[in-house]
């Protein structure tokens, strides 16, 4: 089965390197992998013409109208956007997104058939249980009647794991992981991709994609070479 790769690019790279970025990516081709890019929303554009899912790294909870500054499920679609990460811990962070907003911004995505990618993890280590207590009360919050369907991605990201070159251990993923199938097949009786993100890099990526469906990569997704050569690891 085709391993999912998420590039989150978050607020990084400048117009001539996008270019140079795109330039480069079209010469590779990866049969065995999904790939989602999520560049910033300006450079979604110039992203379009490549073989992989175009991704957008927000969107507004509103459906249309006067909201300055958002940018709306129906216009990501619009350019041809199919898919958006939803719930990162930077914006539940940063820009105090509750699972509230989240779960509106869920319904917009469902809504205009983006395929949502919705994050989740926990902000500091705790024990497995506690651990998964956590992810399924965030999960039942962010998804409260939403009628879900099998486009939905979700991306179990330790907080602490995010950017800081944490690793974690391989049977502690495995286990939440596990548990989140199991969820959301006993709660919807569908099986949902579950990915994994936080410091993925070439030494772990492989273990890890032997026991989910994929990865998000923030940092080094910002390189193309790199990138590739990353996921060059997953056979
Ligand atoms: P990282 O980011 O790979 O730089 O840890 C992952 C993410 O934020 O999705």
């Amino acid at each position: 089965m085709e391993k999912i790769v998420v590039g989150n690019m978050k607020m990084n790279l400048n117009e001539e390197e996008i270019d140079e970025y795109v330039y480069k990516i079209s010469k590779y081709n990866h049969s065995n992998i999904e790939l989602f890019l999520a560049p910033s929303f300006i450079y979604l554009e110039k992203f379009k013409s490549g073989k992989f899912n175009l991704t957008a790294q927000d969107v507004s909870i509103f459906y249309d109208g006067s909201y300055t500054g958002e940018i709306s499920a129906s216009q990501l679609k619009s350019i041809g956007v199919n898919s958006v990460i939803i719930g990162h811990s930077e914006r539940r962070k940063f820009f105090n997104e509750t699972s509230t907003i989240i779960n509106e911004k869920l319904k917009q995505a469902f809504f205009q058939k983006l395929k949502p990618i919705l994050c989740i993890g926990e902000d500091e280590i705790n024990s497995l249980e506690d651990t998964f207590k956590i992810l399924k009360l965030e999960l039942e919050n962010d998804l409260v009647n939403i009628d879900i369907n099998e486009d939905l991605i979700v991306a179990y990201e330790p907080v602490y794991a995010i950017g800081t070159g944490t690793v974690i251990d391989i049977e502690r993923i495995k286990f939440i992981i596990n548990k989140l199938n199991q969820y959301f097949y006993d709660k919807y009786e569908k099986n949902i991709k579950i990915i994994y993100g936080g410091s993925v890099n070439e030494k772990n990526i492989e273990d890890i994609v032997k026991i989910c469906d994929g990865v998000i990569v923030g940092k080094m997704s910002l390189n193309v070479e790199k990138f590739m050569n990353l996921i060059d690891k997953i056979k």
